[in-house]
């Protein structure tokens, strides 16, 4: 039965989110290094302002990714019969329309399901596909994807959609984590389709990240803003400069929050003060870039078989389509 409007399931509602929130700000700045879970930009706010940034000129992942998705949508939909479309980290699901036309074209495809952490995101992903595609049975898991995903609907012939490279903003142990947990809720037969970002040229990876209009700074500070409103905290937002670098050793980009001057933050909703030297960093998200071969042996050791390798034209990032066993 096709429902008329989009269903909610909330497994991470406000007071939830809050607590979760709070005992990440906690853990994460009580360290040396300082660090931040990146799940944590995705307020209304952020979730606008990646919307935008990856648009942005150079910010080639999103673009690579599409020149990839539009080639093989129909490959992709004919390989797995997909009936029910999930996609985990959907944002504003743009991309994702490449794979409900060409399923609907296919003629397997019945609902979709996105999960996110954002609601606002959600809610307005929804709306916009709902009004689009008025034959498409729409879900939306308002949870995060290292703990809520047993709120997935079973089916027959699921594909899983997890784009833009946010696997590789998982550190390596929960990456391995997700993926087992993602193949422990599938079915032998259900499918996968992964976005990852390549080890290419350092400059042009750091770049990325750099774009002169200065969108992904404010994105990267829009997280103490967070803090601030969530935990009555006082982080003064312009004494925090964005920076970037390529860790060759680690393969990962590291986004990070540079202290201006010494600085001293109080979070109240938490009773604690912590204080920053001039010049020490925060670090607020690390993005992962891969290899074929090592993005192919997490994915076996995770209980699924690569069918698929797709690199963009540039080598710089590959759509990967593997199935559960
Ligand atoms: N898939 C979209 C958005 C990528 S940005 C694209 O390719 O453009 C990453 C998305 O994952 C955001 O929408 C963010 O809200 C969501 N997200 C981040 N951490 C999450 C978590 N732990 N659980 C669920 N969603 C998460
Ligand atoms: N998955 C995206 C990436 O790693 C997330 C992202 C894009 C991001 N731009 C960002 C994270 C800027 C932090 C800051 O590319």
């Amino acid at each position: 039965m096709l429902s008329d409007r989009p269903t909610f399931d909330v497994r991470l509602g406000t007071e939830e989110k809050a607590r979760a929130l709070r005992a990440d700000a906690v853990a994460g700045l009580t360290e040396h290094p300082k660090w931040l879970r990146p799940t944590w930009f995705y307020d209304a706010h952020g979730s606008m302002l990646f919307d935008e940034l990856s648009h942005a000129p150079g910010y080639y992942l999103a673009r690579a990714e599409s020149t990839v998705l539009a080639e093989h949508a129909a490959d992709v939909v004919a390989d797995t019969d997909v009936r029910t479309l999930i996609e985990l980290g959907s944002g504003a699901s743009t991309k994702t329309r490449l794979i409900i036309e060409a399923g609907h074209e296919h003629g397997t495809l019945r609902r979709f399901v996105g999960f996110d952490v954002s609601e606002s995101a959600l809610a307005s992903a929804a709306a916009t596909l709902s009004a689009r595609y008025p034959w498409l049975d729409i879900h939306a898991v308002v949870g995060d994807f290292t703990r809520h995903l047993d709120a997935l609907p079973a089916d027959e012939n699921r594909l899983v959609l997890f784009l833009g490279g946010t696997i590789g903003n998982l550190l390596p142990p929960d990456r391995a984590q997700l993926l087992c947990g993602l193949r422990a809720v599938l079915a032998p037969g259900d499918a996968l389709l992964l976005g990852v970002g390549l080890v290419t040229d350092p400059e042009a990876m750091v770049r990325a990240y750099q774009d002169p209009d200065g969108r992904t700074a404010e994105f990267n500070r829009n997280v103490l803003r967070v803090l601030n409103r969530a935990l009555g905290a006082d982080f003064p937002i312009e004494a925090f400069e964005h920076v970037v670098r390529w860790d060759a050793e680690h393969e990962w980009v590291q986004l990070l929050l540079r202290a201006t001057r010494p600085i001293e933050v109080t979070l109240a909703a938490v009773d604690l003060t912590i204080s920053f030297t001039a010049g020490e960093l925060l670090c607020t998200a690390v993005s992962t870039r891969f290899h074929r071969a090592g993005i192919s042996a997490e994915l076996a050791a995770a209980g699924f078989t690569v069918e698929h390798w797709w690199p963009d034209g540039t080598e710089r990032f590959a759509v990967t389509l593997a199935r559960a066993r």
